[in-house]
């Protein structure tokens, strides 16, 4: 049994320990906002926080944040209006919209670490979360925005 909080709630899990924390969220719990990319932590997509650090949940295996707290994109905020978010809307960042929520929870995690990050600060942190789409300038906008 691998005990694990996710979005504040204190969870067991009864899977192989090796089990990527991505499809625990996904198959397990049913957390869908997390997305499967590449599966080889090169993409973003699965991006959550593991104790307010931006982590790439296909490459973590459950046992590795076993008594340690998770945020998934379902629990930035109770009404989806965490600043990143509401900024996310303004600024119309997402085209297909697969990899955003990595990209979300990747800019909150920055903007935990850092309220007003540079240009080259932003360019350095996002740099793993690619987007396919191209939605890079309307990131940086949301990001600059959500920090002010
Ligand atoms: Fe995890 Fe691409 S799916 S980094």
């Amino acid at each position: 049994m691998i005990n694990v909080t996710i979005n504040k709630k204190a969870i067991e899990l009864d899977v192989d320990p090796q089990m990527p924390l991505l499809y625990a969220l996904r198959d397990e719990l049913q957390l869908t906002g997390t997305k499967f990319g590449c599966g080889a932590g090169q993409c973003g997509a699965c991006t959550v926080h593991l104790n307010g650090q931006a982590i790439r949940s296909c490459i973590t295996p459950i046992s590795a944040v076993a008594n340690q707290k998770i945020t998934t994109i379902e629990g930035l905020d109770e009404h989806n209006n965490n600043k990143v978010q509401i900024a996310w809307r303004e600024y119309k960042v997402p085209q297909c919209g697969y990899c955003q929520s990595g990209q979300i929870m990747s800019a909150s995690a920055l903007l935990a670490k850092t309220a007003n990050p540079s240009d080259k600060q932003i360019d350095d942190f996002m740099q793993g979360n690619i987007c396919r789409c191209g939605t890079y300038k309307r990131i940086k906008a949301a990001i600059k925005s959500a920090a002010n």
